[in-house]
């Protein structure tokens, strides 16, 4: 079969569109026709050169889709079937998702080189195989990827909204309320309102915050973030402490969350500084594997009690956590149709990644038309 993708063929280049031969499902996958595929950060750290992936790869990771054919040993779905896609599978019998800690799915271990968990690819073009992103390449008309990479969801949920819990709403989301412990009367600081940050402001309203501060130099993401619920919105980190250290009667923040485009030492610093004692600082923003971003004296976070810690898919359970987000979105209390600011054509891929950088879209989604 073949299928229309956009590619990523090495560093530092856009991607191009190709048509790929594509394989049938084998032992435990399922053939998905990609519905939606959201513009995550993550898929332009591999244009960048921020993250070294196996090239060349169908890039997405944030997808939606229906189930149109499933291979032999499939329980999880059947063609027909809506389905989120998770950007990290979840095995249910590993180590970690047999303890409730589905986000370090060992699974997981190959989505940046793209192959299925039988190490080999069902992408092919030009004589190569091809990865998918995150084990998915949502960035494709179809796909054939694992049943573990996919949860069913209710028909009648708008798949091209539904495809923001696939990345961008538990990995905010969690990052809070997992992650970041969040507790009602807590006072949150956030830097970076994209995708996964105005995800982070809902899940600390959710957990009850107090106060929710927040930090992006672009002043309609921190026009957005305030609609979300944030209490207070700064340009710069130094005017946000300014005001933390206000709120918190000198206390510092309870939790500092770093969900930047690019994380580097001076907001990671800028975090750890921003709380107080017993205060968790979570990373879940990414920089290339080759730079240092946490600089700072051990001194402070021992005398008070001080934990940094990363967040992969906001320590959410994808299984479980996906329909819960749903649900709270069919309850009117989760917001994901104000999320998507901009919708493109798969061939527009790259001016929608441009929009990105220019700070235009809190999530752009790309809606597959086949
Ligand atoms: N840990 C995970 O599981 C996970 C999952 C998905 C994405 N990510 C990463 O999260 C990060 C955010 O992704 P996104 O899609 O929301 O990106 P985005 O580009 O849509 O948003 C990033 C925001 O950060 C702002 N920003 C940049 N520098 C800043 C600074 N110094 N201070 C304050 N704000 C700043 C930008 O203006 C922008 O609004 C990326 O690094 C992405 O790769 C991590
Ligand atoms: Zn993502
Ligand atoms: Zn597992």
């Amino acid at each position: 079969m073949k299928t229309k993708a956009a590619v990523l063929m090495g560093e530092g280049k856009p991607f191009e569109i190709m048509e790929l031969d594509l394989d049938g499902p084998k032992e435990g996958e399922v053939l998905i026709k990609y519905t939606a595929a959201g513009l995550c950060h993550s898929d332009l750290h591999l244009t960048d050169g921020d993250l070294p992936p196996r090239y060349p790869m169908v890039g997405g990771h944030e997808g939606s889709g229906i189930i149109e054919e499933i291979g032999p040993g499939v329980t999880k779905v059947k063609p027909g079937d809506h389905v989120v896609c998770s950007f990290i599978p979840n095995c249910g019998t590993c180590r970690y998702c047999s303890t409730g800690r589905q986000s370090l799915c060992d699974m997981g271990a190959t989505i940046l080189e793209g192959m299925l968990p039988d190490g080999t690819f069902r992408f092919h073009g030009n004589g190569q195989d091809f990865g998918g992103m995150c084990m998915l390449g949502t960035f494709s008309e179809r796909a054939t990827i694992s049943q573990h990479s996919v949860v069913k969801v209710d028909d009648w949920l708008p798949l091209d909204k539904a495809v923001l819990v696939g990345c961008g709403v538990p990995t905010g989301w969690g990052s809070a309320v997992y992650s970041g412990n969040v507790r009602a009367g807590d006072i949150v600081v956030i830097y970076g309102i994209g995708g996964i940050g105005i995800n982070a402001v809902q899940g600390a309203v959710h957990a009850g915050a107090k106060y929710v501060v927040v930090v992006d130099p672009v002043a309609f993401k921190r026009d957005t973030a305030v609609k979300f619920g944030a209490t207070h919105a700064f340009a710069s980190a130094a005017e946000a402490q300014e005001k933390i250290t206000e709120l918190s009667w000198g206390q510092g923040a309870d939790a500092a969350i770093v969900t930047v485009g690019t994380v580097d030492e001076d907001v990671v610093s800028a975090a750890i500084g921003s709380v107080g004692k017993g205060g968790q600082v979570v990373i879940v923003g990414l920089s290339s594997p080759a730079k240092f971003t946490v600089h700072w004296p051990g001194i402070d976070l021992t005398l008070n009690e001080k934990t940094i810690k990363g967040s992969l898919f906001g320590s959410a359970n994808p299984q479980y956590d996906i329909i819960r987000l749903l649900r709270l979105y069919d309850a009117g209390q989760l917001k994901l149709d104000e999320l998507v600011t901009q919708t493109y054509t798969l061939e527009q891929v790259n001016e929608g990644y441009q929009d990105l950088r220019d700070g235009k879209n809190i999530r752009g989604v790309i809606i597959h038309d086949s």
